[in-house]
């Protein structure tokens, strides 16, 4: 086998790529597959036209990475590829068109709404958040619309504080979401398929130690405490499986995804959103899942790259 793994990337999320692409690229390496990591830059489609790899294992969080952009020329160049198509990442990248779907399925959804930074510059914006913020309750989240790894994201739990965490938001996208802070236990649900049809991995909790699972929170080794098994009751982390599954199902995802999701505490799942390329670094929570599960994370890594130019 030839793999090479795409980190890096033009996003935000650079350096967690690249952190999470060295797991695999070592993952790998110890099974003697062969591995070449590249950045995505101009020479990409020169590498790819002149020394193809037998496959492409991308590991590019955020924009250009989990929008479908850089699979787009993968099967531009007919690159076998390790994980979902285009069309599907571009729809779960954007969190409320994933949360409309699933929302359809009768999947409960954090509820929230979109504010284009345009809206946010017009003259009537500050009576428009205050209705936004009494129809929602505080506390509240404000995240962009599509990213990742908690950049521009912001617990909201005062009014005054709603405008400060929406120029941060715009930081990172043009359009931010207005989201219900659901109470209850986080929990992220990877997916994986190597042949057999999707499998959830085994719910992890995330414990923050600040409360909030922020940029920091989540690459700190011992910032957070994971709990895999989670400390719920069975009927919850069911729930919180079978809604990974859907995700992953009505998303049209491939090979591998995560999502995330809060058990109330009511007991009932509310959807977050559906990651198409997880965090994989040292402190991510899918290849912790994939332990937890009793699967050798390189043999994961090497059957999705398998089965990608099978
Ligand atoms: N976007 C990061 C990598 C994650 O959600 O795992
Ligand atoms: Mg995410």
């Amino acid at each position: 086998d030839r793999v090479l793994v795409l980190a890096g990337g033009l996003s935000p999320e650079h350096e967690v790529s690249v952190h999470s692409g060295r797991s695999v690229a070592e993952a790998l390496r110890r099974l003697d597959v062969e591995v070449q990591v590249a950045d995505v830059d101009s020479t990409l489609l020169r590498r790819l036209a002149e020394d193809p790899p037998q496959v492409v294992f991308p590991v590019l969080h955020g924009s250009a990475g989990e929008d479908g952009a850089i699979r787009e020329v993968l099967e531009l160049v007919g690159a076998p590829y390790v994980g979902a198509r285009p069309d599907a990442c571009r729809l779960a990248y954007s969190k409320p068109a994933a949360k409309a779907l699933l929302a359809a399925r009768g999947v409960r959804v954090a509820r929230g709404a979109a504010l284009p930074k345009s809206a946010f510059h017009d003259l009537g914006a500050p009576a428009l958040l205050e209705r936004l913020a009494e129809r929602l309750g505080l506390p509240l989240f404000v995240k962009p619309d599509r990213g990742g790894s908690a950049f521009g994201a912001t617990p909201v739990t005062s009014l005054h504080d709603l405008s400060a965490a929406l120029v941060s938001c715009f930081a990172y996208s043009d359009s931010a979401l207005i989201e219900e802070q659901v109470q209850g236990t986080e929990l992220a649900v990877g997916v994986v398929d190597t042949g057999e049809g999707p499998m959830a991995l085994p719910p992890v909790e995330i414990v923050p130690d600040g409360g909030v699972y922020d940029y920091a929170a989540r690459y700190t080794a011992g910032r957070t405490e994971f709990f895999c098994p989670a400390r719920l009751d069975d009927d919850a982390l069911e729930a919180a499986t079978r809604v990974a599954l859907t995700a992953h199902e009505v998303l049209g995802l491939r090979d591998l995804s995560r999502t995330d999701v809060i058990v109330g505490q009511d007991g009932q799942v509310a959807f977050l959103e559906t990651n198409v390329a997880p965090g994989l670094t040292e402190t991510s929570t899918f290849p912790m899942a994939a332990g937890a599960a009793g699967l050798d994370f390189a043999v994961v890594c090497r059957e999705l790259a398998h089965q990608a130019y099978l």
